[in-house]
């Protein structure tokens, strides 16, 4: 069984998706979450952690005096707790380079849209809805990647179209998009799990 952190920065809807999967969907048996990681303490997805009894932390930028040992602490995080593969899920915050250097091919990242289309910095969460909409995009979608040191690089695992009507608002797609998220970052984990790439 693979022992899985989830990253996260929000609502936590994806972590949410791979704990239903570990428990109960595709991911039984082969993985578990062992770990979640907040960078936010306001973070709903730190009370579904709670509720799904797994182990928690915040671990804040605030809190630290520069960037190396904020993402120092992350990493003994993730070694002490003998994590195999790193999901960021909602998370916003740039991967550092002691992260990468050790979790290379083994952390993935949702992003939510069809990159390299409206990837990149400052291209998250519902700005990249709103970024589709004013393009008049006739779709958009969901990629899971590796993570790589540029933002929303590395090798696609999957990716998956949603269709955009003129008619939608960025939250329509937003709900269209988050929908496909829930299925596939599952399928994507089970992928890199089994090792078929
Ligand atoms: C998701 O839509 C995810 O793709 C996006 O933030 C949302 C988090 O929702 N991530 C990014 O934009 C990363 N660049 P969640 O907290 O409910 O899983």
């Amino acid at each position: 069984v693979k022992r899985l952190a989830i990253l996260v920065s929000g609502s936590g809807s994806n972590m949410q998706s791979i704990a239903d999967s570990t428990n109960r969907g595709i991911l039984k048996g082969l993985a578990a979450i062992v770990l979640v990681i907040s960078n936010n303490p306001n973070a709903y997805a730190l009370r579904r952690a709670e509720n799904e009894n797994i182990k928690a932390v915040c671990i804040e930028r605030k809190d630290f005096e520069d960037e190396k040992s904020f993402n120092g602490a992350i990493l003994e995080e993730l070694q002490n707790t003998k994590v195999d593969i790193v999901c960021l899920a909602g998370y916003m915050r740039m991967i550092g380079q002691e992260i990468m250097d050790v979790y290379r091919g083994r952390m993935l990242n949702i992003h939510p849209a069809l990159l390299p289309k409206f990837g990149g910095k400052g291209m998250y969460g519902y700005h990249v809805h709103e970024a589709v909409v004013k393009a008049g995009e006739k779709k958009s979608g969901v990629t899971v990647h590796f993570v790589e040191e540029e933002y929303d690089t590395g090798k696609i695992v999957i990716q998956r179209e949603v269709e955009v009507f003129k008619s939608d608002t960025p939250q329509d797609v937003a709900k269209k998009v988050l929908a496909v998220e829930h299925r596939i970052y599952p399928e994507a984990i089970k992928k890199v799990v089994e090792n078929e790439l």
